[in-house]
């Protein structure tokens, strides 16, 4: 291919040009410290979520941070710094001990890395897990995964643990690391091969909804990508049918042509083999975390009362974890027109809801059937965790009507 070369007179102009603009350019960096209070955020779309990516200024923190005093939680060092919550400690944490500040890679000694998670996210599935992590990434201490969801053990098996660590952002030794796959939960090889590959000191967030409209909301989620699972798993396009999900357990995602014939056999009971309904036996997957895990290292959170008000949930999250205390009334915000509660700082920012998908209307007799099926499932659950979640012993006429 012919190429056009530059004359010497034009290559000079060009060297010119960019010496130029790189001056410009690290003049106007300099500038804009101290101008603003808080950085200008950008964002970048990771999968269908907003990640914010902020450009924070690093002055701020510089006056009115002491010196952080360190807990060994694992091998990491986590700070105790108690945030002054008068100012806004987003900006003055994440630059003073986040890895996007460039002068504090340079000044402070952040060990900057790509880490193993601190903390994963086990589930469950269609339970807040979404909501959960949106708010999270709020917390300038705690850094969670790019990657959507990084499925280690289930879908993953052979991958090696150096490449899963990749995967992970980097992290400051003031910052967790944070993961969260919420098909974990269901599977009962995985919280050993957790405790093997990564930490048997790990902490994991486990947040849980009332089962029932956990599978409605679980149906219809699977109604709208099943052409995609089906397709992908070699069972063509089909818009009904049977996906495996759990192999060895026998457990597959159960599509019909209404939520009824999925859920329920021919003879009227309950499919528990239908992973619409299997990822409800809570009680049943949570025995096996028991198993590996002291209980202590499990927080679990109840999702129904997370999307009426994440706060206290959050705060008691942020405690569980050691993180310093950042979530407060001046974090959220209830977004009356969205209907929902949002991120305030470091700026406004609301959740996406994907695409008002529709529930489909189940008939009392369909619900009251799941209610009773769950039932001896929820006192267990009761039992072991030696609490009660907010929908447990409602009576079916509250739930259903
Ligand atoms: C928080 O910051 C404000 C303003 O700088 C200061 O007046 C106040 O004493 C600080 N509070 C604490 C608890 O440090
Ligand atoms: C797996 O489940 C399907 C449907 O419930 C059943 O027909 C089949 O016999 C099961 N296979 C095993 C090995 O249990
Ligand atoms: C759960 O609630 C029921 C009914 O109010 C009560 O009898 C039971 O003691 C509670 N269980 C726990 C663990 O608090």
């Amino acid at each position: 291919m012919k190429r056009k070369c530059l004359s010497p007179r034009s290559s000079v102009a060009a060297i010119c040009i960019c010496f130029i603009l790189i001056m410009i350019f690290a003049l106007s960096g300099n500038s804009r410290q101290g101008e603003q209070l808080l950085g200008s955020p950008t964002h970048r779309v990771s999968g269908s979520r907003h990640v914010s990516q902020l450009t924070l200024n690093s002055r701020q923190g510089e006056q009115l941070l002491g010196s952080p005093t360190h807990r060994v939680s694992g091998s990491r060092h986590v700070s105790q710094l108690t945030l002054n919550s008068s100012q806004h400690p987003f900006t003055l944490f994440q630059s003073r001990w986040s890895c996007k500040n460039e002068r504090a890679i340079k000044t402070r000694n952040l060990d900057c890395k790509s880490r193993l998670p601190d903390v994963i996210g086990i589930g469950a599935k269609k339970c807040g897990t979404g909501a959960l992590e949106f708010f999270l990434r709020g917390h300038p201490a705690l850094h969670i995964a790019a990657v959507v969801e990084a499925h280690q053990w289930d879908w993953h098996p052979t991958r090696s643990i150096e490449k899963y660590r990749q995967l992970m952002p980097r992290t400051s030794q003031y910052q967790l690391t944070m993961e969260k796959t919420p098909a974990y939960f269901v599977a009962d090889d995985i919280p050993a091969a957790i405790a093997r590959d990564v930490s048997r000191d790990i902490k994991l967030l486990l947040i849980l909804r009332d089962p029932v409209k956990r599978a409605i909301s679980d149906y219809t989620h699977i109604l709208d990508v099943f052409p995609k699972m089906a397709r992908k798993q070699r069972y063509g396009t089909r818009r009904r049918g049977r996906v495996p999900k759990y192999p060895q357990a026998n457990i597959s995602y159960v599509i019909e042509d209404t939520f009824e014939t999925s859920v329920l056999n021919e003879d009227g009971t309950v499919n528990a083999d239908n992973a619409i309904i299997f990822t409800g036996l809570y009680s049943r997957h949570l025995r096996n975390w028991f198993k590996i895990f002291p209980r202590k290292q499990i927080l679990i959170l109840d999702g129904d009362l997370f999307s009426k008000n994440p706060l206290p949930q959050l705060q008691a999250t942020e405690s569980f974890l050691g993180l310093p205390k950042y979530f407060d009334a001046d974090k959220i915000y209830f977004d009356k027109a969205k209907g929902f509660f949002c991120l305030a700082m470091p700026y406004k920012l609301c959740m996406e809801r994907t695409k008002g998908r529709k529930h489909p209307k189940v008939k009392r007799d369909t619900l009251r059937k799941l209610y009773t099926f769950y039932e001896p499932y929820d006192k267990e659950l009761e039992i072991l965790t030696g609490r009660n979640f907010s929908w447990m012993n409602l009576n079916n006429d509250e739930v259903t009507g």
